[in-house]
């Protein structure tokens, strides 16, 4: 086991959280700290509760036990719309982007749910669409006909806009070739590299090793395993559940 996190340490805290869909419990007891600057890989199998406890975490669903702490401050029943102006932006795997709307309502709208000045938003969307020039050439476009690469782009450049400090990702690469893939994994680093600390639900081991130090493994609304994600690599049973759960 590593040792554990000292407290100044930690940026998330997730503790002892149970949830369930009407009867149905997914979430058994799950206790996650995340480490301040840290790329956190959250795995598991198909099921096992990944992408409620990163609702739970955001806002989008209520806890029935246990307790979220952003810093020292209790979020376990903080309004999911309050979140990204404390600095906490979930990107959730293909439902982030409105197709409707042109890339730049998209951004527009997006820099409306944090109530910041007109200075303020015009730099960061500046800032945004340099990392993303495809973008910038695409602003009157709708986001429904861009590629489903380049709306995860979108989707990456939206949550970027809000100048997180935690990045939650849920699947991107969802439905992606792999070689769009990369090139949004390299996003990833870079907005890692900056500073942001990002937590990663990822179906591939691969690109969770890739780019995740330290991971956390889920399995029917438990944790079964927190450490080094090499060292999950060379664990063949938990490998196998990834690799199983995916196919
Ligand atoms: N809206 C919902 N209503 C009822 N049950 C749900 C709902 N969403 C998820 N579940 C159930 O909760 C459990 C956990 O689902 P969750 O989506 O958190 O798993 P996951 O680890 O993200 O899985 P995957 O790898 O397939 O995305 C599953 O049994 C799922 O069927
Ligand atoms: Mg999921």
């Amino acid at each position: 086991m590593t040792a554990p996190a000292i407290a100044t340490d930690v940026l998330v805290s997730m503790r002892d959280i149970e949830f369930s869909y009407g009867q149905l419990q997914v979430l058994f007891g799950v206790s996650v700290d995340v480490r301040q600057g840290e790329a956190l890989a959250l795995l598991g199998t198909n099921g096992a509760g990944k992408s409620t406890l990163l609702k739970v975490l955001c806002g989008l669903a209520q806890a029935s036990a246990g307790s979220v702490h952003l810093r020292d401050e209790d979020i376990t029943r903080a309004a999911a719309e309050g979140l990204p102006g404390k600095g906490l932006v979930l990107i959730s795997g293909g439902r982030s982007v409105f197709p409707d709307m042109t890339v730049a309502e998209n951004l527009e709208m997006q820099a409306f749910t944090v109530r910041k000045r007109k200075a303020w938003v015009k730099e960061r969307t500046n800032y945004v669409l340099t990392l993303f020039p495809r973008l910038g050439e695409r602003m009157g476009q709708a986001a429904g006909v861009l590629s489903g690469g380049e709306q995860q782009q979108l989707a990456l450049a939206k949550a970027l806009l809000l100048e997180p400090d935690v990045l939650c990702i849920d699947e991107l690469s969802l439905g992606l070739a792999p070689i769009v893939v990369q090139g949004l994994i390299e996003m990833v680093r870079e907005v890692h590299r900056s500073g942001v600390t990002v937590v990663l639900v990822e179906q591939s081991l691969n690109i969770a090793a890739s780019l995740c130090e330290r991971a956390v493994f889920m399995e029917k609304g438990q944790v079964r395993f927190e450490g080094p994600t090499r060292e999950l690599l060379e664990n063949d049973d938990i490998a196998r559940a990834v690799f199983l759960g995916k196919a």
